[in-house]
């Protein structure tokens, strides 16, 4: 089975927020189960040197979207078992940052149609396009609109994940065919249309074979209109199809046992170097040097949804149960000098870091004993999991990947991995933030088990990646894993004689596809440097 991942971000490349930790994370482990894995991103001027001079170009071809005709560049590096490609045109990646350019929904129709485009020049031909967000929602639809003209595209069958349904890409009624060189028919049929825009979600969502979310709890809540920004009857239409798988993290950067920018390291059976990380925070971000005063974090964009506004309501309540509290983050302007001014409140007791550097942030989800993470809505949430591999105890709202990923303390049975809280309201969050600051402060003993249980927790992606192996086996019809070990004892021989039948024949089916692909009209991609390249590669994941 070969899937092609299709995203506009992804770790170690580029990152604004937890759709790229997941895409640098989830194809080496699909890799790492024996699936073929390649990814396509966008190759933006923030990739920086020490990954471009790991590339090596491919080819480029043109790529036409309404009337215009674009130039279009492939380069690729291998890299954890993935090829990653890159799609180059420098009008629309040379802009300093990801998103937020007046032209995005131009410049992302351009990256889906090139994704289609481009199917030829890849080395071999996907059977899946994992296709994730807004960005990337239009990459089915270009998909059957090829397919109409082109029989070996015909197979290949789309997988879409909504990591937040916020951002669902809208655009006026024009921009269809004007925009996004479809026919008009897409609109008026309604597969594009939503409250008379084009709504690119709602098209990748009809069209797509599968649909995911982030995790269980957020695929029922976006039935329920408080959840789904609009698109509830959409959801409601698609249920048959929709699927909760939660995230993993990648377990091997995010270890505590050899995180390079930690001061120390710990594991759980040996944590005393944790007290070593959290004294050395202390000292960095002028904290008072308590060893056992309860170090509350978060490490969050500062945006309404975070469940900023009850932290606002109960800042002052929080500080008052005797902890010291550390924010970073940068976002909405509100936030910002909320915290602030909050530091300036609380000197050596509150220390808010306005900026986002990944280094000050594993020392802090290191350092910290308590992990703040209270939103309003988290499709999954990758920060409590990376807190909790840190031995730092999340208090989270039930929602979404929070409420599947850490289950409430209770005493009676010390049971649990965190401390969670059901209404949105600062009091019930206050409740729990108590409770938990006592805990700690009164029975260091069952807060060390209960630390032991959040770090023995298995966060990673194995057990999601055999979710979506399920996903891509049930829409292709291949199964998997791949029925070709005829390994049998004489006694089950005859039992399962119809089993192995069934299996052979959709792998024999798929198989003079593949075989037809390389013969199409391919011209032959030049040199495929990637054996040299991999051995390149490995030393660059420290
Ligand atoms: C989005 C969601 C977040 C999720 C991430 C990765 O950023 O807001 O909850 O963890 O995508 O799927």
């Amino acid at each position: 089975m070969n899937i092609l991942y299709v995203t506009s971000e992804a770790v170690p490349f580029c990152k604004t927020g937890g759709l790229a930790d997941v895409a640098g994370s989830l194809p080496p482990a699909l890799a790492a189960e024996g699936v073929e894995t390649a990814v396509i991103l966008p190759l933006y001027d923030k990739i920086g040197p020490q990954w471009r001079e790991k590339m090596t170009f491919r080819r480029y071809i043109y790529v036409d979207l309404g009337w215009r005709h674009e130039y279009c560049g492939l380069f690729s590096l291998y890299d954890r078992g993935v090829t990653w490609y890159f799609v180059d045109n420098e009008k629309y990646f040379r802009r300093g940052r990801l998103y937020g350019e007046f032209d995005d929904g131009e410049r992302f129709a351009f990256f889906s149609k090139a994704v289609v485009d481009l199917l030829p020049s890849l080395d071999w031909m996907p059977d899946i396009l994992h296709c994730n967000d807004w960005q990337t929602a239009l990459v089915p639809i270009y998909l059957k609109d090829a397919a109409t003209r082109w029989w070996e595209i015909r197979h290949i069958r789309t997988v879409f994940t909504i990591h937040n349904i916020e951002y669902q890409g809208r655009y006026g009624s024009d921009s269809v065919d004007q925009l996004f060189g479809l026919d008009r028919g897409w609109y008026d049929d309604g597969t594009l249309r939503m409250d008379g825009d084009v709504n690119l979600m709602k098209g990748a969502m009809l069209m797509a074979d599968a649909v995911t979310t982030v995790s269980p709890t957020y695929a029922a809540q976006l039935h329920d209109p408080a959840y789904a920004e609009g698109l509830e009857s959409v959801v409601d239409a698609i249920g048959w199809k929709m699927h909760g798988v939660v995230n993993g993290i990648d377990t091997v950067t995010y270890d505590p046992a050899s995180d390079p920018a930690l001061p120390a390291h710990y594991t759980a059976a040996d944590p005393a170097g944790k007290a070593v990380c959290k004294a050395s925070l202390q000292a960095a971000l002028g904290l008072a040097q308590e060893p056992d005063t309860p170090l509350i974090a978060m490490v969050t964009r500062l945006v309404g949804h975070k469940g900023l506004d009850l932290v606002q309501q109960a800042m002052d309540g929080i500080m008052a149960a005797g902890c010291q509290f550390v924010v970073l983050g940068t976002g909405d302007r509100q936030y910002e000098d909320f915290f602030r001014w909050k530091a300036g409140q609380y000197p050596g007791r509150l220390s808010a870091q306005i900026l986002y550097a990944e280094d000050l942030s594993r020392r802090v989800y290191a350092a910290a004993d308590l992990f703040l993470m209270p939103s309003r809505s988290e499709p999954c949430g990758l920060s409590q999991m990376i807190a909790m591999r840190y031995g730092t105890v999340p208090i989270v709202r039930e929602t979404g990947g929070l409420k599947d990923t850490v289950t409430p303390y209770e005493a009676w049975r010390d049971s649990g991995n965190g401390f969670t809280f059901a209404n949105y309201a600062s009091s019930d969050m206050l409740y729990v933030i108590r409770e938990a600051v006592y805990l700690y402060k009164d029975y260091p003993d069952a807060f060390a088990r209960l630390r032991a249980r959040a770090m023995a927790c298995d966060f990673s992606w194995a057990r999601s990646a055999g979710e979506y192996l399920h996903i891509y086996s049930t829409v292709t019809g291949q199964p998997w894993p791949p029925a070709e070990e005829p390994v049998r004892t004489e006694e089950s021989a005859p039992a399962e004689e119809s089993a192995p039948a069934e299996e052979t024949a959709p792998a024999e089916e798929t198989a003079p596809a593949e075989a037809a692909e390389p013969a199409s009209d391919e011209p032959a991609p030049q040199p495929t440097a990637e054996a040299a390249q991999s051995s390149a590669e490995p030393a660059a994941e420290e």
